[in-house]
């Protein structure tokens, strides 16, 4: 059970920025699923929550970037966060979304991931240590995992990863649409220092190995875009894993039977994998513009205007899994839309699955695990589309590290 979740909130004008959102959408999710599920909401923005709607709407070819691309740019002004997102496959239309993603795929496929999992399980090994008898689960563990992972997947220096991560904390809250003048300014100056550095590194990096090296030899992108490519990864690859890391392990202490369950049958893990990233995706919603009217559960939605797929309120969607709010590692065929659906499906989507259930064989590892926090003191992330804590301490049983299974 979830705190609130089984009593919905009604909703009279769904603003996913609203404090009381961000902190819990669950309650916001079940009405708008129960009541009006093509919603218009703030700003006459069309919000969608049912299951197979978010499908339709992330297949539908009358819904694109473009608009949300400018309206982003035009927040943040002119200057080098705007020259990124002009640029990112994350805001591009067709021919360029296809032929930039086609650039990265190869990377992602399960069989160029395997040589990568001793590293990944290297690092998880070195991350979570059963002596300690605490941790911070973001900082300790999901970021320097999920940041780690994706610089060995590009081929930046492991000394560099500090830098990338600070760049990172400055740039993010440029992302939000609460986002101030401060903010923003210093967004711009990290944007400058990244992209000055990916700039140094790709003239040395040329023809090695890794997905830079392999960017750069090929001809079909320009530097401007190879650069906007490696931040789009750096991005996108380590701030979605390190939230849902910390999700998972937010249900897990919440719902205590389960984590024990999964402590005596680990082999549950990638089901359980799936279900934390259903109970809780760190990516809440994706949004998109309409080039054309489209009809959908009886409403019109106009060309111009925006509209919001909410996987996080579809993978709540009683319509399609029993029992939506009950957090059950047991569950198979879960399928979520937390990694998107269509020709957008997350790129990095093998990659989480197999941070995701390699962090979480270690974790429940380890012996009485309590959250040292109040639930209630957690601070999220501010985001209309991201979901996370921003710290997450646990304490457990230290072990000797020589009597560690
Ligand atoms: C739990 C972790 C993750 C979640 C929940 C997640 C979620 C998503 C979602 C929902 C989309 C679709 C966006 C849309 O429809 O507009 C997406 C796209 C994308 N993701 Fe992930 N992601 C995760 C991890 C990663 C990782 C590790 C990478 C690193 C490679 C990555 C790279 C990307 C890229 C490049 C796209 C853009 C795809 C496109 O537009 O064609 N993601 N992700």
């Amino acid at each position: 059970m979830t705190q609130l979740a089984g009593h919905p909130i009604p909703v009279a004008c769904f603003d996913p920025s609203a404090p009381e959102v961000q902190r819990d959408p669950y309650p916001y999710y079940h009405w708008l699923l129960r009541n009006d599920p093509v919603h218009r909401g703030v700003n006459g923005i069309w919000f969608v929550s049912r299951y197979d709607d978010v499908r339709a709407v992330l297949a539908e070819d009358r819904l694109v970037r473009q608009g949300i691309r400018d309206f982003w740019s035009q927040l943040v002004g002119p200057g080098p966060l705007s020259g990124i997102l002009s640029r990112t496959l994350l805001f591009q239309d067709e021919p360029d979304h296809s032929r930039l993603r086609a650039l990265v795929m190869p990377a992602f496929a399960p069989r160029a991931l395997r040589s990568l999992v001793p590293e990944i399980d290297r690092l998880v090994d070195e991350l979570v240590d059963p002596s300690a008898g605490e941790l911070d689960v973001i900082n300790d563990v999901a970021y320097p995992l999920a940041l780690g992972v994706i610089s060995a997947v590009l081929g930046l220096p492991p000394k560099d990863r500090d830098l990338i991560r600070a760049w990172s904390l400055r740039i993010g809250p440029t992302l939000d649409l609460a986002a101030g003048p401060g903010e923003i300014a210093d967004g711009q100056a990290a944007m400058a220092e990244l992209t000055d550095y990916l700039t140094d590194l790709i003239r040395v990096r040329r023809g090695s190995g890794d997905l830079l090296g392999t960017l750069c030899a090929d001809g079909s992108a320009s530097r401007e875009e190879v650069i906007a490519m490696v931040v789009t990864l750096i991005f996108a690859g380590h701030e979605t894993v390190t939230n849902q890391i910390g999700n998972g392990v937010l249900a897990l202490a919440r719902h205590p039977a389960q984590l024990s369950l999964l402590r005596a049958l680990p082999d549950l893990i990638p089901d359980a994998v799936e279900e934390m990233l259903r109970f809780d995706s760190s990516v809440q919603s994706n949004s998109r513009q309409l080039v054309d009217d489209l009809e959908l559960r009886g409403r019109t939605l106009r060309r111009g205007e925006l509209v919001v797929a909410l996987m996080g309120a579809a993978n709540r969607d009683p319509e399609r899994f029993a029992d939506p709010d009950r957090f059950d590692v047991t569950r198979t065929g879960v399928h979520p839309l937390s990694f998107g659906s269509g020709m957008r499906h997350c790129v990095g989507a093998v990659l989480a699955r197999l941070e995701l259930a390699a962090v979480f064989r270690a974790l429940v590892r380890l012996p009485d695990w309590t959250l040292t926090k109040n639930p209630g003191e957690l601070q999220y992330q501010r985001s209309t589309m991201f979901r996370g804590v921003l710290t997450l301490p646990i304490a457990f049983t230290a072990q000797n590290p020589r009597s560690t299974p």
